[in-house]
């Protein structure tokens, strides 16, 4: 909590002042009831005053009374809104510094957190926090002082009235504690169920078509239901208990006046006294209920805040060392590499090839063998457990991250864009020229529907593309790969979706505008990867076969059957 809070301090001018103005307001506040009794006791019962010296000082304390009112309205409204400014600009420093922080997680810690909980962690925590930092500045010190200050003024008007008082404020308190007590874990699990709620709106909202495809929407809608029922029965349970609170605290008020006016009655109090003491009463209650309402907050925001805090703990500092070099002359080597993302079963074994500058190493394997695994080791998303990968002859993990990922253009497997023009999108920041889009567009094969498109280059794509096709989506993703000539160009399955004309006329772009770079390229088509100069066959985390195409249909069997299987599709 205590880092969260820091994030108070630049804004601590204003929290200050936002803290004396409640603080004025609460005692301004407190004056009131013994105005009143002023008023009644002393001018109005007064019967050595005559009725015009009544009137005036009726007046002049009415006035007096309220003037309080307006500097305790007045007070608390310019307190509220600091307040508000000052946790707003709080909240908003720690949601840059989480969603920095977030960005330069690597890709275990991502997988550690989770990307649902990095969510909500940026969106409900901070907004938990938000309300915590907020609520108790507006009420953590007005309750108090209300609190502290109705009971001081209450002894020095009258100490045994005030015992009446004073001891029906640890019931008042015994009960909100008791019943806070409980609703707090309540309350923990409202969030858990929010949290799945957010969730289960976020796949259905990414999944919608493939839910509509599958004609699931009903049981979807069902399984929504479900969690949506089961959020309200907990937010239920968690304000019925909550609810008790209240009407609890005003029984034990009411009784405390019963026995405050029959103790006012049998020592013969003024009524003057006894009405301030009643307005005492609410005073107090008023503010331990405000006071209950914010162990709640503090409870669910310091839960929010911790969750926050991992992740600004992070070590995102990159761990760069020293390793053996490698003198081959590969420009891409993987030398007897394990790998596993679990840390309990491998899900690369042995990975140990290498390619010269300029060559295209293709990659082919089912589903789920480490074809992007071995991307994800090559450009260090990951780090082996044992072996080494080496660009340039150098260890990946002694080059700075900035560095190792400047040499790469990568197309991954179901990359994004973004909603922007399709400009920025093959640019993504790096300064291009005009000039080197429409070359990239035009070796990727987009020029074409690019310039079918109004604006061509400026036109902007809907939010992840939704207006472009499959093809087209690849096709700029790979001229984002090219765009800027990188050292390798690394293609994770980002043919799949062209039709066979396309991608040979990828492949000869490729081919023939960038023969100082090295190219990867996954695929599942043989065609896609026949002219590599070495291809290698992933079969479960394994390499089970290496060499050029013609050496592959010869010693590799599975390739072979590959191979038989697609001549058909050629
Ligand atoms: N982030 C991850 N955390 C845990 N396991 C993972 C992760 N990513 C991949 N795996 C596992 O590693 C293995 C290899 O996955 P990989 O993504 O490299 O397969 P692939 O060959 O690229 O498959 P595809 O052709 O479907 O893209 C799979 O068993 C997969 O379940
Ligand atoms: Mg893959």
């Amino acid at each position: 909590m205590k880092k969260t809070l820091g994030y108070l301090k630049p804004y601590g001018g204003t929290v200050a002042l936002g803290l004396v103005l409640k603080f004025a307001g609460a005692v301004a506040e407190l004056f009131l009831p013994l105005l009143l009794e002023y008023i009644i006791d002393d001018v109005a019962q007064n019967n050595a005053l005559d009725y015009d010296k009544k009137i005036n000082m009726v007046v002049i304390l009415g006035c007096a009374m309220l003037g309080c009112a307006i500097v305790a309205l007045a007070g608390n409204i310019i307190a509220n809104r600091l307040t508000v400014k000052s946790s707003g600009n709080m909240t908003h420093d720690l949601r840059y510094d989480l969603f920095a922080r977030t960005s330069y997680l690597n890709s275990r810690q991502v997988d550690e957190f989770g990307v649902p909980s990095l969510i909500s962690r940026l969106t409900s925590d901070s907004y938990y926090v938000n309300q915590m930092v907020a609520r108790t500045l507006r009420l953590g010190v007005r309750a108090p002082i209300l609190i502290l200050g109705g009971i001081v003024l209450a002894f020095s008007r009258d100490a045994v009235l005030a015992c009446v008082l004073l001891g029906c404020v640890p019931l008042v308190g015994l009960i909100i504690f008791i019943i806070t007590k409980r609703s707090v874990p309540l309350y923990f699990g409202v969030q858990k169920k929010q949290d799945e709620m957010v969730r289960r709106t976020q796949e259905n909202v990414t999944g919608v078509r493939v839910i509509r495809a599958l004609s699931k929407s009903a049981y979807e809608c069902e399984k929504f239901d479900g969690t949506v029922k089961d959020l309200a029965a907990q937010e239920f349970r968690a304000n019925k208990l909550m609810s008790l609170s209240n009407p609890l605290a005003t029984l034990v008020l009411n009784l405390g006046l019963v026995v405050l006016i029959a103790v006012g009655a049998v020592r013969g109090n003024s009524p003057g006294i006894v009405l301030a003491f009643l307005q005492y009463f609410v005073i107090i209650l008023n503010a331990m209920i405000a006071l209950s309402k914010i162990f709640v907050v503090i409870s669910r925001g310091s839960a929010s805040s911790s969750r926050i805090e991992s992740v600004l703990a992070a070590d995102v500092s990159e761990h760069t060392g020293e390793y053996p070099a490698d003198d081959s002359g590969c420009k891409l080597r993987f030398k007897g590499v394990n790998f596993s993302y679990n840390g309990v079963e491998n899900n690369v074994r042995d990975f140990d090839f290498g390619i010269r500058p300029g060559q295209t190493l293709g990659i082919i394997g089912a589903t789920g063998s480490g074809k992007s695994t071995l991307v994800n080791l090559l450009m260090r998303f990951y780090d082996v457990n044992s072996g080494q990968v080496f660009i340039d002859g150098k260890d990946v993990r002694e080059y700075p991250l900035e560095e190792l990922r400047k040499k790469f253009g990568a197309a991954f497997q179901n990359d994004f864009l973004m909603a922007a023009s399709v400009r920025e999108n093959v640019d993504y920041g790096r300064g291009l020229d005009d000039e080197a889009i429409i070359r990239a567009l035009e070796d990727a094969q987009a020029s074409e529907f690019v310039n079918g498109l109004e604006g061509g280059i400026s036109f902007n794509l809907a939010q992840k593309a939704a207006n472009l096709s499959g093809g087209q989506k690849q096709r700029l993703l790979i001229a984002r790969a090219l765009a800027g000539k990188p050292e390798i160009i690394v293609l994770d399955d980002s043919s799949s979706a062209l039709d066979y004309a396309t991608d040979a006329k990828l492949r000869k772009a490729l081919a023939e505008g960038y023969p100082d770079s090295t190219k990867v390229i996954i695929a599942q088509r043989i065609s896609s990867i026949k002219s590599a100069d070495l291809i290698i066959v992933l079969d479960d985390g394994e390499i089970i076969g290496a060499g050029t195409h013609e050496e592959l249909k010869e010693t590799c069997g599975e390739y072979a059957l590959i191979y038989a299987t697609q001549m058909g599709g050629e």
